[in-house]
């Protein structure tokens, strides 16, 4: 079973081919491209909508033509069309909708709208076993686990009960981790977006030099502009040699609140897994510290690899090699939604 994949929630525009074994022996990555539009939205320091979609416009079907390429498939081999079809920008989504709707018109096959965040919440599972050059094979089985997605526009931790099965637990009452990160990023005149740029300052600071706020800690809710506003206050008092410690101090406080409250949540639903997923997992602080503290409490702890935590096809193409095998399909009236839930 092959599916076909487009990813264009953002501005990130991404297609991946996945070949499905059976249920139980996993799968193998035949494609996965990902065109990249941060050089063009980074001048205005943060995503534009209209250009984000007149550019997936010009890439998707070239991302088609080399994925079916790399894939050695022709079209018609594609037993099924997948694209993100929200939680995103509405102008971004449709064009991946449309694309997959067009291809599953043309082919005669099925479509299947994926929600965003489920790709990224099933992603710590895909391409766990060996890959090279994009080439991944095996998958983990889905087990119950408490997850956190923390990303440029989400930050959430979710309970996983089985696939489509989705609890919150708790969001964020304002900014996400990422908006946190590329906010704080901008104050500090770094580059877009902020995370790594922030990350690799903060390799030479000294975490403890800041005091910063840590919000709603006895709450299940995540809350980031407090810490975002201290950052504003405090920026005008600090003349030189401050930026390292700043970055090293203000990373800790978003890196400290995840990791309490996420070994909370596994511990109040006892589960045994704790899994992260979304670009701030790239983080290698976020991603120690809470490795640190799964260890220490005994709970296994997957992280989504690096390649998979950004926005990707490939996460989408498995969620919907999910659903396929177990017997979902979507029709093609299916609408996009901007602000598709993934679990209530
Ligand atoms: O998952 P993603 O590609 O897009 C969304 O769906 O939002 O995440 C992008 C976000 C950005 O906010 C970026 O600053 C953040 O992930 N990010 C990082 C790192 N790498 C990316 N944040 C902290 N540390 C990093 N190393
Ligand atoms: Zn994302």
């Amino acid at each position: 079973m092959t599916v076909l994949a487009l990813e264009t929630s953002c501005d990130e525009t991404a297609v991946a081919i996945l070949r499905g074994r059976n249920r139980h022996s996993g799968s193998e990555l035949l494609a996965s491209a990902v065109a990249s539009q941060i050089a063009e939205h980074a001048k205005y320091g943060g995503i534009v909508p209209e250009i984000a979609s007149r550019n997936h416009l010009v890439h998707a079907p070239r991302l088609l033509e080399r994925a079916a390429r790399d894939a050695k498939i022709n079209m018609s081999e594609v037993d099924a069309f997948a694209a993100t079809s929200g939680p995103g920008l509405a102008s971004s989504l449709m064009i991946g909708a449309s694309v997959a709707k067009g291809l599953a018109i043309g082919f005669g096959k099925p479509y299947l709208a994926i929600n965003h965040l489920e790709g990224h919440l099933l992603s710590p599972f895909f391409g766990s076993a060996s890959h090279r050059e994009g080439v991944t094979n095996g998958y983990g089985e889905l087990k119950p686990n408490v997850s956190l997605i923390v990303s440029g526009g989400h930050t959430m931790s979710i309970r996983v009960h089985s696939l489509g099965n989705y609890q919150l637990i708790g969001r964020t009452v304002d900014d996400a981790a990422g908006e946190a990160f590329d906010k704080v990023g901008k104050m500090l005149g770094l580059g877009y977006p902020g995370g790594p740029e922030i990350e690799k300052r903060a390799r030479a600071g000294d975490p403890g030099r800041f005091d910063l706020p840590q919000s709603m800690l006895d709450s299940e809710n995540f809350s980031f502009s407090g810490l975002k506003t201290a950052v504003r206050y405090l920026l005008p008092k600090l003349h030189e040699d401050f930026l390292a410690d700043l970055c090293a101090s203000f990373q800790q406080a978003v890196v400290e609140v995840l990791v309490r409250k996420t070994i909370a949540a596994a511990q109040k639903y006892d589960v045994d897994l704790v899994t992260m997923s979304g670009g701030v997992s790239c983080n290698r602080e976020l991603r120690r510290q809470l490795g640190d503290a799964c260890g220490r409490e005994g709970l296994e702890f997957k992280g989504a690899e690096a390649w998979l935590c950004t926005d990707n096809a490939a996460m989408i193409a498995f969620v919907a090699l999910l659903r396929l095998q177990a017997g979902f399909e979507s029709e093609l009236t299916e609408e996009i939604d901007p602000n598709l839930p993934l679990a209530l």
